[in-house]
């Protein structure tokens, strides 16, 4: 039978539904998975799952195990109190969960919250051995698609299979340094020429009173002011999703109907990572690259930013964010003018 393409969308919706519906009630009523522990001691290795919720893990990971299952309960709480209209997740929607079946992981990345890193990592442990450093691993390779696998590949049931039993785990950061270390890197540095051109030259446009010849052209110079104007602009939203190095992590991930069990911070990296690698079992064999730059940022750039957005501006713009803001625990920024 030949359906019309609405029908044929319509039915994947419902299928997209269905699944995260399933997961979404096993999520409030039964935190704990479901999973038999394995009576035999060390014969068979515990999934990333089940050493997370059964109760005798190693001591060293109890510490980080309580501010994880912390997270993981405001986030529970943040998304009943704020979510009303229940959404419709579609396969489609599954885009940046990449999934690592040797180790029952599955990660959402985050574009400016070590996601380079993180890409590099499941590259070596999905590689066969083919990779042990990730570190050798160049930073344009991580991000080829198709070198790592994402869910939204899988049919619907291998995705409802893979979202009950794999341990799954996001990392996140203050939404405004986010942004603003997207800012910077997007529109501040000179070889990013294809974010100027594809960005930079509408924004110019838009919000540049009376622009040049030559920044209309290149959309090499966008201030972080302009940027701002860009993102708050109902029109934005209405031509086309955000681009994902400033798309909230609310829409990127779908952390209130995807029920992460490993909440990780960019703030606190290199334990956080660690505890995901214990999880795994691969801490002795894997270090996650914490090489200085990236981890050593003062946490205070974006006050700096911030300081020449308008009261006007900045409220907006924390409209935008304020999921993010309220998922994960982030309180409202101190240099946010309160008029
Ligand atoms: C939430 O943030 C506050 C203030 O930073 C902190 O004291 C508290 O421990 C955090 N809660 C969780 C569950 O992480």
């Amino acid at each position: 039978m030949r359906m019309p393409r609405g029908g044929r969308l319509f039915l994947a919706t419902c299928l997209g539904s269905l699944f995260v519906l399933v997961l979404y009630f096993q999520s409030i009523t039964n935190p704990e998975p479901d999973v038999k522990t394995d009576s035999r001691p060390g014969k068979s290795r515990r999934s990333p799952l089940q050493t997370l919720y059964n109760g005798d893990q190693q001591l060293e990971l109890l510490a980080a195990q309580r501010s994880l299952q912390g997270r993981r309960e405001l986030l529970e709480q943040a998304c009943l109190s704020h979510t009303r209209k229940r959404q419709v997740l579609s396969p489609e929607d599954l885009k940046h969960l990449i999934v690592d079946d040797k180790h029952s992981l599955i990660y959402c990345y985050v574009p400016k919250v070590a996601c380079t890193n993180w890409k590099r990592v499941l590259m070596v442990l999905t590689s066969d051995g083919r990779y042990t450093d990730p570190l050798a691993i160049p930073a344009n390779e991580a991000h080829v698609a198709g070198n790592l696998r994402t869910l939204s590949e899988f049919s619907v049931p291998e995705i409802n299979q893979r979202l009950r039993s794999y341990l799954k785990f996001i990392f996140v950061r203050e939404p405004f340094e986010r942004l603003v270390s997207a800012y910077r890197n997007k529109f501040t540095r000179s070889y990013n020429t294809a974010f100027h051109k594809r960005y930079g030259t509408k924004i110019i446009r838009r919000h540049r009173p009376e622009p040049e010849r030559e920044a209309l052209e290149k959309g090499n110079d966008v201030s972080f002011h302009e940027f701002v104007q860009y993102l708050v602009d109902p029109r934005t939203q209405r031509e086309e999703p955000f681009n994902e190095h400033w798309e909230r992590v609310h829409s990127l991930c779908h952390p209130c109907m995807i029920h992460y069990d490993v909440v990780g911070k960019y703030e606190t990296l290199e334990p956080d990572a660690q505890a995901v690698l214990s999880l795994a079992g691969v801490e002795g064999t894997l270090q996650f690259p914490t090489s200085g730059k990236s981890t050593r940022t003062d946490g205070n750039m974006a006050a700096r930013y911030f300081k020449h957005i308008s009261p006007f501006y900045q409220k907006k713009l924390f409209n935008l964010y304020r999921m993010d803001f309220l998922l994960f625990n982030y309180s409202t920024p101190e240099y946010l003018s309160s008029r």
